[in-house]
């Protein structure tokens, strides 16, 4: 019996690796699961509820509660406010505890997934047999993330860009619960000098020589 392909992406915000883990899916014909949607989906239903992130009880609450369409409206999941709250609601562990069960069955799937996200190597499935760690350097991961979002009528400037994912990545890395580390086994992609080809080429790469292994 073939071992399940199951690909395990992480890394910070705007790395390139949700875009990387969805070339992969599409070239290995897998599922692929965007595990920081459940996040930001978290985020904005606390928001909806008064905003209280350090509620725990209640952010633990909208996790065990979210629904399919909680997670349709993809234009406010993917805006700059839910990637703030969702990593505000992150590190909460019964948010994360709430949410481990669909990831890992999606994960578990007879032919295998990718998953991309924070803890996906580390916590999800630590025995994955394929592991990346994107990363880039943080100028280069806010300039793509500003073109992002002003290219949707955002208006920031690119030093708050910055900012925001200097502070996103303390916040994700310093926090107790499962924090966003490279796995001992996963493979380092720094896609700061790449375009999507160059790195989705570099992350073929890295599928194939782990396979065979
Ligand atoms: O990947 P993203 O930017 O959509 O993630 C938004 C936030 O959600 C991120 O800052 C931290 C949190 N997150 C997490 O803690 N664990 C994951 N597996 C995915 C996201």
């Amino acid at each position: 019996m073939t071992t399940p392909l199951i690909i395990a992406v992480d890394g910070p915000a705007a790395s390139g690796k949700g875009t990387i883990a969805q070339r992969l899916a599409q070239h290995y014909g897998l599922p692929h699961l965007d595990t920081g949607l459940l996040y930001r989906a978290v985020g904005l239903g606390v928001l909806d509820r008064g905003g209280d992130f350090g509620d725990a009880d209640l952010a633990e609450q909208v996790a065990r509660a979210l629904e399919p369409e909680d997670l349709f409206d993809t234009t406010r999941l993917t805006d700059r406010g839910a990637g703030e709250a969702a990593s505000r609601v992150a590190g909460h562990t019964g948010v994360r505890a709430a949410l481990l069960d669909l990831q890992t069955r999606f994960a578990r799937q007879p032919g295998g997934a990718v998953l991309d996200g924070r803890d996906i190597g580390t916590v999800i499935v630590p025995d994955a047999p394929v592991k990346l760690f994107v990363t880039a350097s943080p100028e280069v991961r806010a300039r793509r993330r500003w073109l992002q979002l002003t290219a949707r009528g955002e208006t920031l400037s690119f030093e708050d860009m910055l900012a925001d994912i200097v502070r996103r990545d303390a916040r994700d890395a310093g926090r107790g619960a499962a924090p966003m580390v490279q796995a001992a086994d996963a493979a380092l992609l720094d896609t700061t000098d790449m375009d999507i080809e160059a790195a989705f080429d570099a992350a073929r790469r890295i599928v194939e020589t782990s396979r065979a292994r």
